[in-house]
């Protein structure tokens, strides 16, 4: 069995969960759902990321403590998932005692490979992105308004220059290490681009994990971050839960955080004698009127809004339907509603809705048994082979866009037979037993993106156990529904929305 352990970046406590994180996350919780219908071994990982000036100061403009506010918003983030229906395995904090000891672990393995040295860090900060800013990406307008501070003070440093050469190897060995090519792309550029080394403690602060050679500092926190997806596989607490997980890594972000996990992080991990690196999947911004949506712009759309909308299943389809992985993507209430009606309350609602009350007109509700070498069984074939292919290169929208092929076909077929001419016999049963055949497979096939549904029109279908317990390919092959089991009416799975 192969091992598949996906990351979300976390997320910082200072802000309230949006549909911006609820991509990310909803992404992962997809592809994480079709690795397990493949029988993977699946480690999907999301969690909230708390120390550090922005959270520290969002808690004190709240008239908080920082694990006050943390304990607050870390806990949305986890409802808010739970309201997603995302299957996380585990869900980390970095306040956690277990995240301390791997952190420390991490670091003092550099340390005591040289690679962290002491010096004076004199330069510019921006508290919003918590990085480090060189002075010629500084404006006089981000010294007036205050995007970035001033900052003086003895940190320990990282040799990052150090690793230009190591990376260009890995990046050289690993074609595939980031996906979309052109995140590779700028990964690669920044590398090229030449590397300097990058302070890592903070001496002004305190709410960070202690440096465990030197008293009053602590980690910045990005490194704090990074090191989360390690001691969630076990760094610094269990070697050989690490020792397992750990090579098959792979980490989800946003365009915006390449720099720290495609470049930093990498070279962190050598520092401290990890061999194995990460892969990564990047996407681009959700945005709202040509913005990104973000905390700063004002223009954040909560994911509950949405599932009031549309239901849970009905914005996880149109979100990961409606927006291709990898570049930005607009999106609109319009544009979320049309694709629901299209696709879940026209296309799939309706099959599953025709076909059982023509099971129950003509074949007193027992559903029949589908023709074993009907056409549609080489188009299922085709369906999953498109659908596994773009699954597998982190592409739901593509694999959703090829699972819907079947449910179209599927339709038009009824289309063209008329079954609700037919008189009851051989006939009709065989016209039904197909759509329900392709039913079947279509809710194995959607399960990743809609899996409440997928369940219910599951056992509408009479069939029993659950499309999520089905393992691919073998579940996927035309011609498993066995025919005479009682198929169940009931209301559309999807009502059409309208205004
Ligand atoms: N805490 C850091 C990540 C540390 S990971 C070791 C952070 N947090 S964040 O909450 O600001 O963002 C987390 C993720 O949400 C990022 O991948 C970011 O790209 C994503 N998004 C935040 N707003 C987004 C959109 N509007 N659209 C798509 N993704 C967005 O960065």
């Amino acid at each position: 069995m192969s091992r598949y352990f996906l990351t979300t970046p976390i997320f910082y406590v200072n802000d309230a969960p949006h549909i911006g994180h609820a991509y990310t996350v909803l992404n992962g919780d997809a592809v994480s759902r079709w690795h397990r219908l493949l029988g993977d071994d699946v480690f999907y990982l999301t969690g909230t990321d708390e120390h550090g000036l922005k959270v520290q100061r969002a808690a004190e403009a709240n008239g908080l403590s920082p694990l006050e506010q943390a304990d607050g918003t870390s806990q949305r983030f986890r409802e808010a998932w739970a309201e997603l229906g995302v299957a996380n395995d585990e869900f980390i904090r970095t306040t956690e005692a277990r995240h301390h000891r791997s952190v420390q672990t991490l670091m003092q393995r550099a340390y005591d490979n040289g690679y962290i040295y002491s010096a004076v860090y004199d330069g510019w900060y921006s508290v919003s992105d918590e990085a480090y800013v060189s002075e010629e990406d500084v404006t006089e307008s981000d010294v007036e308004s205050g995007r970035v501070e001033r900052m003086t003070e003895e940190n320990y440093f990282f040799k990052l220059s150090e690793f230009e050469e190591p990376l260009l190897e890995w990046f050289e060995a690993n074609p595939q290490n980031i996906t979309p090519e052109g995140y590779r792309n700028e990964a690669l550029g920044i590398i090229r681009g030449g590397l300097r080394d990058i302070s890592i403690t903070r001496t002004s602060i305190n709410w960070g994990i202690p440096v465990p050679w030197a008293e009053g500092h602590v980690f910045y926190v990005w490194y704090d971050a990074l090191t989360n997806y390690a001691t969630a596989a076990g760094y610094g607490n269990d070697d050989e839960r690490f020792a397992a997980w750990w090579p098959s890594v792979r980490h989800l972000l946003g365009k915006d955080i390449i720099r720290f996990h495609c470049v930093y992080w990498p070279a962190m991990l050598l520092a401290a004698g990890v061999q194995d690196l990460p892969h990564y999947h990047v996407h681009g911004w959700l945005l709202v009127g040509g913005e990104k949506m973000s905390k700063s712009a004002f223009n954040q759309i909560s994911p509950t809004d949405l599932i009031g909308d549309f239901g849970v299943d009905g914005f996880r389809y149109s979100l990961l339907r409606d927006t291709p992985f990898g570049p930005d993507s607009e999106v609109s209430h319009e544009a979320l509603q049309h694709r629901y009606n299209t696709d879940l309350a026209n296309n799939f609602g309706n099959l599953l809705q025709r076909s059982s009350t023509l099971v129950h007109q003509k074949c007193d509700g027992i559903g029949p048994a589908p023709d074993p070498d009907h056409p549609l069984a080489d188009i299922a074939a085709q369906v999953y082979a498109d659908a596994a292919a773009a699954w597998d290169r982190f592409q739901p929208s593509v694999a959703l866009e090829a699972t819907w092929r079947l449910i179209r076909e599927t339709n038009e077929y009824l289309q063209a037979t008329e079954p609700w001419k037919m008189d009851p016999g051989p006939l009709v049963n065989t016209v039904l037993g197909n759509a329900l055949e392709a039913l079947r497979i279509v809710c194995v096939l959607a399960s990743p993106a809609i899996p409440t549904s997928c369940e219910a029109a599951w056992t509408r279908l009479g069939l029993d156990g659950s499309p999520l317990d089905q393992r691919l390919p073998a579940a996927a092959v035309w011609g498993q529904y066995p025919g005479g089991l009682p198929v169940a009416g009931g209301d559309p799975l999807f009502p059409r929305l309208k205004g």
